[in-house]
């Protein structure tokens, strides 16, 4: 049987209400334990970061949270019980790859992977994705279709709708650059990867990682050098927030338009709508490097399948699609 978490217990009981002190006779019945156990268990938790504030006669309070990315602090942002499908790393590889793995060994819709630092970010195009321990949120979250496989293509940017409702919370004005980064100021604060894990023998999908990688509080000179004038952080965009707060935030408004919404059971011209008015693609020159060449269009518009709609200097216009081509503005953030 599994050992006790005390610690944890008595954190998701302070987490509850952090307003009022929860008296050590309340926890200590609340959580079957003695007193002494309560007391020690918040000492633990002090060492690990929490402020708790503990007065005689009216007991504890939990006043600050650390930053970092556990398990126990995820679950003081998120819903109730989300957690349990909710696997933190301190250090892996990816998360995709994580995610893909438990794609593969059946994990249930909805779960997600999460980690302090990843060894082998990886972004599209085959390039790497840097990912600093203590700086970032770097989540994959896996989504079992339980839609026509022609709309998963519209799941990297549910994602980045999910991300952008989460930055306009914290007050920023994120924008999307089709298809996959999320900007402010016209520098990356968010990246986001999705791989399909297939079934060879019957040709279905039956899952679908989808990676998230945010930059939360990175200062400047973070930075490598030459990403600098391309990359910008929350914190930099002006928000200081712990980084458990977004990625739960994150989690939180997937659930809602994956599983709640099942958003892509019934893609809708609001779905579009929300897309194209976060779009700083769309009304931009814009160059097309596809496989057959490359050419200039003007974007016009998100197609109903999440492709970009481009205009051809003879006025013809055209669906791109993100796995086909590479868009480059001509103007700003390239
Ligand atoms: C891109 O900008 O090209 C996409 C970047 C995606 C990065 C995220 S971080 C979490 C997940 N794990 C990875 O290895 N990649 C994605």
């Amino acid at each position: 049987m599994a050992k006790r978490d005390v610690a944890a217990e008595l954190l998701r009981e302070l987490g509850q209400d952090r307003t009022g002190f929860h008296s050590g006779e309340e926890l200590s019945t609340r959580l079957g334990v003695s007193r002494t156990a309560v007391w020690k268990a918040a000492c633990r938790l002090r060492e690990a970061g929490y402020a708790i504030e503990s007065v005689t006669r009216l007991g504890y309070r939990l006043t600050a949270l650390p930053d970092g990315m556990t398990r126990e602090l995820l679950e003081q942002y998120l819903p109730q019980g989300r957690g349990e499908t909710v696997i933190c790393y301190e250090e892996t590889d990816s998360t995709n790859t994580r995610g893909m793995q438990l794609a593969l060994e059946g994990a249930p819709t909805g779960t997600v992977v999460l980690a302090d630092r990843q060894t082998r970010g990886s972004g599209r195009l085959g390039r790497s994705f840097l990912s600093p321990g203590g700086q970032g949120v770097y989540l994959s979250y896996l989504y079992r279709p339980d839609c026509d496989p022609a709309a998963l293509s519209l799941l990297t940017s549910c994602a980045g709708l999910a991300v952008c409702q989460v930055l306009e919370e914290l007050g920023l004005a994120p924008a999307i650059k089709w298809p996959n980064d999320i900007i402010i100021d016209r520098r990356k604060v968010c990246g986001i990867l999705t791989k399909l894990a297939s079934d060879a023998e019957t040709a279905t999908v039956n899952g679908a990682v989808i990676g998230i990688g945010v930059n939360v509080t990175q200062q400047r000179e973070d930075f490598p050098e030459e990403l600098r004038d391309k990359a910008v952080s929350v914190q930099e965009a002006g928000v200081t927030v712990p980084r458990a707060a977004v990625a739960a935030g994150i989690i939180t408004r997937l659930d809602d338009l994956l599983l709640r919404q099942r958003i892509l059971s019934q893609p809708s011209e609001a779905l579009i709508g929300e897309l194209t008015r976060r779009s700083c693609t769309v009304g931009s020159r814009v160059e097309v490097i596809s496989p057959t060449g490359e050419y200039e269009a003007l974007a016009v518009g998100i197609a109903p399948d999440a492709g970009l709609v481009v205009e051809l200097p003879d006025g013809s216009r055209r669906t791109v699609s993100s796995g086909e081509v590479s868009v480059r503005g001509l103007l700003g953030y390239t």
